[in-house]
């Protein structure tokens, strides 16, 4: 079957790690090559891989970069030196639980392959993270799948930030269900916020939407309540960083008000979520650490001041949203509905899509 949000990846491996920069779109469409673990790290911090999927990806690749060169066959010096670089690579970004997941499935594969060679173990690495390239494309179509059903024609959806193809390896999370829709010619048509301050909504998400051919509108964040006041929101869908084992989603901030709007406006309000966002270690959103990103973020717009300098800004790249305002999730094991504690356990260990094979479009 044929999906195409994008015409081409976000990420891929190709004689070297190859990503896209997303700090360059939609003006500039460029590739990257990230060489070394620095490099990666870099890319993740600045935000040129951003989404939690494809940070998590990424890091997967950083860590087989980080040992490709051990020399030798001293097996516990390489684990040594992987450990330190998984600490580096999860020290990039702090909430999305993807980053740190990718890492320790990593080591745990490493660990697992210590009887082996070093270069038996290097090559089982580079494969381990190019799985996570096919399985990411077979969850977010299986999300794709179980969330288009709640697209009804002529609705209006509203989306924050991206949680598209550019946040995944190809087909998005909250987006995946909505390429769907489309393909198979159910009318409707997105709302998406510009998503203050780094604008992932009209700099990434207008920017798919409008290769894909999916109508939309872009809205500035704080006309949000009058869209939905109108009547033309039907349903709100956002991806997320990290969800607590009670249901509590960090996404980007915004999301919680963008929830509560929903609800005051009895609009239902779904997270699209795969299982590798989900953080079963904890038990609330209260233990989510925030990213704080630099205060130029909100003073500056393309390199300009629009704010007096050497002022208190305050720059949370998340909020929390409490799971009383989620109606359910979108997994790729299906909807998850409340109380979320139970359902959320429920699909902890159920078997997902292995291949984009398995579903039936
Ligand atoms: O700071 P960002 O751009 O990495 O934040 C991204 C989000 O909040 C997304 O909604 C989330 O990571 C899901 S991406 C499929």
């Amino acid at each position: 079957m044929e999906v195409k949000p994008m015409n081409t990846p976000t990420i891929f491996y190709q004689d070297g790690l190859v990503v896209l920069d997303q700090s360059k779109l939609p003006l500039i469409k460029e590739y990257l090559r990230l060489n070394d673990v620095q490099s990666v790290y870099e890319a993740i911090l600045s935000l040129k891989v951003r989404g939690a999927p494809v940070i998590g990806i990424t890091a997967a690749f950083g860590l087989y970069i980080g040992i490709k060169d051990f020399p030798g066959e001293d097996r516990e010096m390489l684990l040594k030196q992987a450990y330190q670089v998984g600490d580096y690579l999860k020290s990039a970004r702090p909430t999305a639980v993807n980053l740190a997941w990718a890492v320790d499935r990593m080591l745990n594969k490493l660990k697992e392959s210590l009887p082996l060679s070093v270069q038996e173990i290097k090559d089982t690495l580079l494969a381990e993270a190019q799985k996570m390239i096919d399985e990411d494309n077979a969850v977010c179509l299986a999300i794709g799948q179980y969330g288009k059903k709640l697209i009804k024609p002529n609705s209006g959806i509203l989306t924050h930030c991206n949680a598209g193809g550019l946040g995944t390896a190809r087909f998005g999370t909250a987006l995946a269900p909505m390429y769907l829709a489309h393909r198979e010619g159910i009318p409707f048509k997105v709302f998406v916020d510009e998503t203050r301050p780094v604008l992932q909504g009209a700099r990434l998400t207008a920017w798919e939407l409008k290769q894909a051919g999916v109508p939309f509108t872009l809205i500035c964040d704080n006309m949000a309540a009058m869209v939905m006041a109108k009547g033309w929101v039907q349903a709100v869908i956002v991806g997320t960083d990290r969800v607590a084992g009670n249901g509590d989603v960090a996404n980007k901030i915004g999301t919680y008000g963008l929830a509560v709007l929903a609800h005051a406006h009895n609009i239902p309000f779904y997270v699209a979520a795969p299982r590798t966002s989900i953080d079963y270690k904890i038990a609330s959103g209260e233990e989510i650490p925030i990213e704080e990103r630099d205060p130029k973020e909100i003073t500056m717009v393309s390199g300009k001041d629009i704010a007096p300098r050497d002022i208190e800004v305050y720059n949370p790249a998340f909020d929390v949203t409490p799971h009383q305002y989620i109606t359910a999730f979108i997994t790729e094991t299906g909807l998850v509905f409340p109380p979320f504690r139970q359902g959320l356990e429920e699909i902890r260990f159920k078997p997902g899509p292995s291949e984009k094979t398995d579903l039936d479009l």
